[in-house]
């Protein structure tokens, strides 16, 4: 086995000895491009997953679908409440996933605004504290009045809303792709 290794590493040093410098140049070359190519194909591979996930919500069409989120009548006037809502693109395996929320306030008898959970700062979900009327960021300490604009902190931006409509006394909410960063809002 020794030997028989021995023997092809004496003949490629052989067939070496037999090419002109220009010749084993060339072959340098090649072999050089062909690490680089396959190194850059296979960096591409790894990446494209990554690349897809990034990039998938600047060009997927939106889906937009209303959702039912109760009766009128069970929202009190000034009330601020959790509702949850089945997203536009569940899928019939997804489960508990397929499950997402908005803050829905009752301006008055006939109007009602939709809150993101999502911070506008990187996004964790905002608590609403009803004794002062503030949405509250546990991440960075970002503080919203009730109608969702910035009281202090770091978020650029109010928190998103989703469209709210009434349609035969059930409150409606329009489902949409709710930026969870400002750079995905801006990018939009
Ligand atoms: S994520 Fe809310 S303040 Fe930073």
């Amino acid at each position: 086995m020794k030997k028989r290794h021995m023997k092809n590493k004496d003949s490629i040093n052989h067939n070496e000895e037999n090419l002109t410098p220009e010749e084993s140049n060339d072959r340098r070359a090649f072999l050089t491009k062909l690490s680089i190519g396959l190194g850059g194909f296979g960096a591409f591979v790894v990446a494209l997953p990554i690349l897809g996930a990034l990039f998938a919500p600047l060009i997927q069409k939106v889906n937009h679908v209303w959702r039912p989120l109760g009766k009128v009548r069970d929202f009190a006037i000034g009330e601020t409440t959790l509702v949850h809502f089945e997203n536009a693109e569940s899928l019939k395996w997804s489960g508990l996933t397929a499950k997402t929320g908005a803050w829905l306030r009752r301006i008055d008898a006939a109007n009602f605004e939709a809150f993101a959970l999502n911070c506008a700062h990187l996004g964790c979900p905002v608590s609403w504290v009803p004794d002062s009327e503030l949405f509250l960021c546990p991440c960075h300490g970002g503080v919203y009045y009730r109608d969702g604009s910035v009281a202090s902190g770091p978020p650029p931006q109010a928190l998103s809303k989703y469209p709210v409509r009434v349609n035969q006394g059930v409150v409606e909410i329009k489902t949409e792709p709710i930026p969870i960063s400002t750079f995905i809002a801006k990018a939009n």
